[in-house]
């Protein structure tokens, strides 16, 4: 479904993103590991149009998406669930989600779409006329989930949701992106927790310094020993 060619992306003299390759088929749920400062959110930004591709190609279905507009990406069906939350801290949670469906020229079933998801989130539902902005830290991520479906992508990309937020919220934002997956969206999400990654998806990519240092089914990156002492603390974290 999504491809990367060895892509590699620039900011100024630094090389965010060096010469990846990687794939997302039909219905996977595909996890993008690794540091801090390794390149997961530029790898999403370059797939969305944010930031211009130097040198690779980016493919959707088979057609190249490295030159597209923002806009157009969206249009295609990926969605994209920033980093840090992001939602319009002045709108309401309602208006949060009409934003989030501005590429569709559908009107009634955008209605129907924001019914749809103020059921599926209750307490979404109770504040739908409040600013986002006085929603807690976990309401303010359940709307960028919400808000990030009403372009109703075939693939959502998902970066860090669960950063920041107290236990009951991130086991809640994790059941939350398995269900969309499991719905039948596919999914690609980063996550600086390689063992809540690892516990969830079926394949996941691990990148170091831009670099795509390992890839493999979440079990055999469960196994690896390399990943085990560096990023899951050990043999006991696998216990
Ligand atoms: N807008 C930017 N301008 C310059 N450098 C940036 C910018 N955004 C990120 N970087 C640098 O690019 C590298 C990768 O960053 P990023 O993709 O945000 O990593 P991650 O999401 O894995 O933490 C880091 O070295 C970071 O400092
Ligand atoms: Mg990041």
């Amino acid at each position: 479904m999504l491809k990367l060619e060895n892509v590699s992306v620039r900011y100024g003299a630094t090389e965010a993103v060096k010469n990846v390759s990687m794939e997302v088929k039909e219905g996977e749920f595909v996890t993008l590991i690794g540091a801090n400062g390794a390149g997961k959110s530029t790898t999403l930004r370059a797939i969305s149009g944010l930031e211009p591709v130097r040198e690779g190609r980016i493919l959707f279905e088979g057609e190249p998406i490295h030159n597209a507009a923002p806009q157009d990406i969206i249009r295609l069906g990926i969605a994209h669930c920033p980093e840090g939350r992001r939602v319009f801290p002045q709108l309401t949670v309602r208006e949060n989600l009409e934003m989030g469906a501005f590429c569709r020229y559908d009107r009634q079933s955008v209605s129907a779409d924001i019914e749809q998801k103020l059921e599926m989130f209750p307490r979404l539902a109770e504040r739908e006329r409040q600013a986002a902005g006085t929603l807690s830290g976990g309401e303010q991520q359940m709307l960028a989930i919400a808000r990030s479906l009403m372009s109703r992508p075939r693939l959502v990309m998902f970066d860090e949701p669960s950063l920041g937020l107290a236990p009951n919220f991130v086991e809640q934002v994790f059941k939350l992106v398995s269900s969309i997956c499991a719905s039948g969206t596919t999914v690609l999400m980063v996550e600086q927790n390689a063992y809540a990654a690892l516990d969830l998806c079926d394949r996941s990519y691990l990148l170091s310094t831009g670099e795509v240092m390992l890839s493999g089914t979440a079990e055999e990156m469960l196994n690896n020993p390399d990943v085990r002492r560096i990023y899951l603390g050990g043999e006991a974290a696998t216990a």
